[in-house]
């Protein structure tokens, strides 16, 4: 970064080269012996984390603007669910709730069928990740159904697995040189009103992605369509009104399970619990994780009794899923959710967000759109003058943000969005300071 960003540090604080020394002499040590496979965004390497900021082993203090994708939405270490973890490891660590049950597995499930969207009988089964809960969502509409086509949205991103693989769009580096890819995919076109040359009109766009299902597959061996509400990985791409309620309605009216992908948006980071909400959408199935487990590791499928009766006992959960410590974050997690009113906390961040990065559309020839579900907005970048995705230009706002002082993720197919996912207990004064921060870089680098 050429000179200091003007904006005072607070919550922020920087006193370090970034990365500094710890994080340098970490680094030669992950350089030696963690896979280059797993990739690495930020240079520096995190030691202790509070609500919205992450402290890194130099004693440098960040504003936190990805929550470590969607997960701390409840804050980092919040101390609820520090202590809930804290008092179920010393009670029971694991059982495997197949061998020996417990009573907060069956709570989870009790708070999955309470908030996600659909008044009838719910039931639910617990795993450990997004991309498990997807494999089981579709091994659960297969089962139902007896059919085995799966639609795919383009541009979707529903793992790292071998079957969620295939369901994922973008190849580099979600599947480059690991298939061959499970077969019976098919990815039709999902609404994107700035690209699509539909615009606002959803349900034209869903009718054009309906005719190619029936073109490519035919409604007759399709199990079950898949979709995330907003695509999260995909560009924080929300549909066109009517584009996912004209997908769910052809799907009912043709023996086809809809099945929600809310791994990234759920659980109130879109404004409210479930994105599904703001469609009018009661999917047969929904997946969630991330936010579910205030940081733990869990994930859910949850659907309709008889959908999810449907399966033959033994068939779908594993050796973790829905373990004692995980659950009993889980519980802590939601609690908040509920006590502190956090999806309309996440409505309010998204006017602030909208608010003031909003300034950008229309004097700063880089911004194309801001948009998004509440504490869920982007920034899509363009070349001055075309509609060109600017990749670079968002690689350089990311590395001038990390030395700045904020933990800031780009997406998109095209890898020309920034995203914002803070954690939703953020105050107003650290969030004003980091858009404050972002918009000056922004600003900067796009008038080079
Ligand atoms: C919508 C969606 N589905 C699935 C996944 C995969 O989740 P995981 O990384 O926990 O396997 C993600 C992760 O970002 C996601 O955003």
């Amino acid at each position: 970064m050429s000179s200091p960003i003007t904006v005072p540090q607070v919550a922020r604080s920087i006193t370090t080269s970034i990365p500094g020394p710890k994080s340098v002499a970490l680094q030669k040590r992950y350089g030696e012996y963690v896979s280059a496979g797993v990739g690495q965004l930020m240079p520096i390497f995190a030691d202790h984390a509070s609500g919205s900021t992450i402290t890194d082993v130099d004693g440098n203090r960040f504003i936190d603007l990805a929550a470590g994708i969607a997960v701390t939405g409840v804050g980092n270490a919040a101390p609820e669910v520090v202590k809930a973890i804290q008092e179920e490891a010393a009670k029971l660590t694991h059982t495997n709730f197949a061998t020996t049950p417990y009573a907060g597995y069956v709570d989870v499930c009790e708070k999955l069928a309470e908030h996600t969207p659909g008044d009838f009988p719910k039931k639910s089964v617990l795993l450990n990740s997004g991309a498990e809960a997807v494999e089981n969502a579709v091994k659960i509409a297969r089962r139902y159904t007896g059919r085995s086509a799966i639609i795919v949205m383009e541009n979707a991103f529903h793992g790292r697995t071998n079957l969620t693989m295939a369901m994922t769009t973008k190849s580099m580096p979600y599947k480059r040189g690991f298939g061959a890819f499970a077969p019976d995919i098919y990815a039709v076109p999902y609404s994107y009103p700035l690209r699509d040359g539909f615009g606002e009109d959803g349900a034209a766009a869903a009718r054009a992605s309906i005719d190619k299902i029936e073109l490519l597959v035919g409604h007759e061996n399709v199990a079950a369509i898949i979709a995330e509400p907003v695509q999260g990985e995909g560009g924080f791409v929300v549909p066109a009104k009517g584009f996912l309620t004209t997908l769910n309605q052809w799907a009912h009216e043709n023996g086809v399970l809809y099945i929600s992908d809310e791994i990234q948006a759920g659980f109130c980071r879109s404004g409210k619990w479930f994105a599904s909400e703001y469609f009018d959408l009661e999917p047969d199935l929904i997946t969630t994780a991330k936010a579910l487990g205030g940081g733990m590791p869990i994930s859910a499928v949850t659907g309709r009794a008889e959908i999810m009766d449907s399966v033959q006992p033994g068939g779908i959960g594993g050796t973790y899923g829905g373990n004692p410590v995980s659950c009993a974050s889980a519980l802590a997690a939601v609690g908040l959710m509920e006590s502190r009113g956090l999806a309309d906390r996440a409505q309010h961040i998204g006017e602030l967000v909208t608010r003031s990065l909003g300034e950008l559309v229309g004097t700063v020839d880089t911004v194309a759109q801001i948009r998004g579900l509440g504490a869920m907005q982007a920034v899509e970048f363009v070349k001055p003058g075309t509609m060109e995705p600017n990749k670079a230009l968002v690689g350089r706002i990311v590395a001038d943000c990390q030395q700045a002082g904020l933990i800031i993720l780009s997406c998109g197919i095209n890898g020309n969005v920034i995203r914002l996912l803070p954690p939703l207990v953020i105050t107003d004064e650290e969030l004003t300071e980091a858009l404050d921060t972002l918009k000056e870089i922004i600003v900067r680098n796009s008038a080079r």
